[in-house]
């Protein structure tokens, strides 16, 4: 290559002109380094955002972030490993259920997740209300981990992709987050340095999640899925519905027990048949069942005969977790005193805004306004009455778990606006949208 100039890089990518692998590796790894300053790449990418990328120039971009830092080898497994994840969404712990699903099947999971920003909830700050619980796995830890249990949840390292770390922290302050591009690159640099074979991406789709329409939402799915197979690895997305709120429960510790319930046979349907699906689709990709109609068996076995559930707790467990607080859920945090928001009228539930309810479990604690703010892990709202379902006037619709009254009346009537009511029935919006198995 002649040599590297990054003003030329940015006029090239301003006119819409491919880069080639070379000029990608040398912009990273000097943005990486130090040597290319701020002031370039955030044009640069206000340029992508613009213009996008060339499919190849997309894959290098992914590649030198997955390479910036640590990357796992988990070949000494001796089989395909599942990752899955999730672009975020209210009341969204699939993974909780997904997960000790697969690895009970035999199938081991390596994941590392993310901590909640905003309305959207993240893993780690979920598990992390159980007692004990440490998700600060080094790379040794987080391979005994997934070698003993089959399943290892570990928060984001630092040295994993720090070239992502690093540019998205630009991102977040020159306007240039939603670009299809770089989310696609950011989130699969993250799951190639992990390296597992197969990659479950569950992309949102609605006023709760980043992605707002269909269309934008199937150009991500899309977009992740030509990076994650031209990168060798099998990757599926499925689009789910984020214009209501996953299951009934939202905040931390709160959404553990409804994954628990779940893991052992009762829980909101819609959380169950998400579960279910993701994880017929994970054994299918590992080769662990033949068909999805297969895999969606086994899965329903594993939590029939206990051992998703057994998994789960083994994984607690193994990470410093207490036990016995799965099984007792007063040894979660729990506020004092709960309060209910009951219907204002008679009527079938039309919608109900995950937005509302995301916000307002972020106001009472539940999650962070601002990066590094920390949460109150007892603290959430659980739906007591759905979409589609008929409320009488005076019936319960909401609980509220609130640190105390003040907090509970500043956030009920934002809730309760987010609550759309109909004198007819409404047909409920399909859960899951479609699953992207190949590019297109
Ligand atoms: N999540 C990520 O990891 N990266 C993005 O750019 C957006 C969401």
């Amino acid at each position: 290559m002649a040599e590297f100039s990054m003003v030329r890089t940015i006029e090239r990518t301003r006119q819409g002109e491919a880069l080639g692998a070379a000029a990608i590796e040398a912009l990273v790894d000097g943005f990486t380094r130090g040597d290319i300053p701020d002031y370039q790449t955030a044009a640069w990418l206000m340029a992508v955002l613009w213009r996008g990328l060339a499919p190849d120039d997309l894959t290098a971009l992914t590649m030198a972030m997955a390479r910036s830092g640590d990357t796992l080898d988990l070949s000494s497994l001796g089989r395909p490993v599942a990752d899955k994840h999730s672009t975020g969404g209210v009341g969204d712990k699939t993974t909780l259920v997904v997960a000790p699903i697969v690895a009970a099947c035999g199938v081991p999971v390596a994941k590392m997740s993310g901590r909640g920003l905003g309305h959207t909830g993240g893993t780690i700050d979920k598990l992390e209300s159980i007692p004990g619980f440490d998700p600060e796995l080094t790379v040794a830890r987080f391979m005994d981990v997934l070698r003993t249990s089959g399943l290892v949840l570990a928060g984001q390292s630092a040295d994993l992709a720090p070239a992502d770390g690093k540019l998205y922290a630009l991102r977040d302050v020159t306007g240039t987050v939603p670009s299809i591009p770089l989310i696609a690159s950011s989130i699969m640099s993250k799951k190639l340095a992990i390296g597992a074979d197969a990659i479950l991406l569950d992309v949102k789709v609605g006023r709760g999640a980043f992605m707002r329409t269909l269309p934008e939402a199937t150009k991500l799915a899309e977009t992740m899925v030509r990076i994650g197979t031209g990168a060798g690895k099998q990757t599926v997305a499925v689009i789910s519905d984020m214009d209501r709120p996953l299951g009934r429960a939202v905040g931390n510790a709160l959404e553990v027990i409804e994954a628990i319930e779940t893991l052992r046979g009762g829980g909101p349907d819609d959380l169950r048949t998400l579960a279910l699906h993701e994880a017929a689709l994970l054994l299918v990709m590992t080769g662990a069942a033949p068909d999805e109609a297969a895999g969606e068996r086994m899965a329903r076995e594993a939590i029939a005969s206990g051992a998703a559930f057994a998994k789960f707790a083994d994984v607690i467990a193994a990470q410093g977790g207490d036990r016995h607080a799965l099984e007792d859920f007063s040894s979660l945090p729990h506020v004092a005193a709960v309060q209910t928001v009951t219907a204002p009228a008679s009527g079938y539930i039309a919608a109900i805004d995950p937005l509302a309810i995301g916000q307002a479990a972020m106001h009472l604690g539940a999650g962070r306004e601002r990066k590094g703010d920390t949460i109150d892990p007892a603290v959430g709202i659980v739906l007591r009455a759905t979409v589609g379902e008929w409320v009488e006037r005076g019936a319960p619709l909401f609980d509220i778990h609130a640190r105390d009254a003040a907090h509970a009346a500043a956030v009920r009537a934002d809730a309760l606006a987010g609550y759309r009511f109909s004198e007819t029935p409404v047909a409920v919006p399909p859960l899951i949208k479609t699953t992207i198995t190949a590019p297109t």
